[in-house]
């Protein structure tokens, strides 16, 4: 079987796609698929403000965004607080002067049955993905109308948003609710020329989602046993995907969802036959 991972260059395959001069604001820019897409963003040609709650890790982004000849700005954000919200979409405008799109990157997440869950615990998510998204989607969407551009919106859920899955009640409800959210504005916005998509990635390789998701070897063996295509993401796949969505090549497409998890949620083995 096949599984290497594909070599790609963001110069190389999106150099014509349109970037040139865009910027877009990236939540949870600071690591993982969220600092990968930003990156691509860069390296296509487009001016990146990263949002995320560790400056540290935000201003490493932006240092690497310089070293590939590209511009990025870090403004810290709790995706939880609307204020803050509006503050960071002012501070990308203020900077670049325009703003074209938004990835809802910021997740947080944990495993833990539901019925034992805090209200606390289930307010942590449920705050940062599905009203943190909500609110700069808002944001985002009101600055567009203003500036009378259109643009595209991306949110990063997951396939348990449909199909559910144990200790995920928090995440799986939210992602849910950001599924819907992007259908409804969807259609909503599309007047306007805004397009508002999902992306679905299944288990990518990257330190957060390791450590809340898959924390020990048994457990990322598990994991791994459940991909037909029998290995993690990387964020850079990832990151091509939601390329194509925020770009022109996808100009049609609005109120969907793409999964790219190597087969995972199509293959669920509930009668045990062996993924070949
Ligand atoms: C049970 C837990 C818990 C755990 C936290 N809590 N971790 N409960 N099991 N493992 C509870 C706490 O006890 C507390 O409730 C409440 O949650 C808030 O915890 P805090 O630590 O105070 O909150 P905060 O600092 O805001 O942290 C938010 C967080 C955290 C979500 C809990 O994990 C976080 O910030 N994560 C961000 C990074 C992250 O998770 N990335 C992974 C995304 S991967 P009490 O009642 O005690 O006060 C992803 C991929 C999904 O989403 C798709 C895969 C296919």
């Amino acid at each position: 079987m096949n599984t290497a991972v594909p070599n790609t260059n963001s110069q190389a395959l999106y150099g014509s796609w349109g970037f040139e001069d865009r910027t877009y604001i990236v939540t949870g820019g600071g690591s993982g698929i969220g600092r990968a897409v930003a990156l691509a963003l860069v390296g296509a040609g487009a001016r990146v403000v990263v949002a995320g709650r560790t400056p540290e890790k935000l201003e490493e982004t932006v240092e690497l965004a310089g070293k590939a000849g590209g511009e990025a700005l870090a403004v810290p954000t709790d995706v939880r607080d609307p204020e803050a919200v509006e503050a960071l979409v002012a501070a990308g405008v203020e900077r670049f002067g325009r703003l074209d799109g938004l990835v809802n990157n910021a997740a947080g997440n944990f495993v833990a049955p539901g019925i034992d869950l805090s209200p606390n615990g289930w307010h942590a998510v449920v705050d940062i993905v599905l009203n943190g998204t909500y609110y700069c989607t808002r944001a985002v969407a009101r600055h567009l109308r203003e500036q009378g551009t259109g643009g595209s919106i991306l949110s990063v859920i997951a396939t348990y948003a449909w199909h559910g899955h144990p200790g995920t009640v928090h995440s799986a409800a939210a992602k849910a609710g950001v599924l819907a959210m992007t259908r409804t504005l969807a259609v909503e916005l599309a007047p306007l020329g805004v397009r508002l998509n999902c992306i679905a990635p299944g288990p990518t390789e990257t330190e957060g989602a390791g450590a809340a998701l898959w924390a020990t070897p048994t457990a990322r063996d598990r994991v791994l046993s459940t991909v037909p295509s029998a290995r993690f993401a990387t964020p850079e796949e990832i990151a091509d995907t939601s390329l194509f969505l925020l770009s022109e090549r996808s100009a049609y497409v609005t109120g969907e969802c793409l999964t790219v998890d190597g087969g995972q949620w199509l293959g669920k083995q509930v009668y045990g036959q062996s993924k070949g």
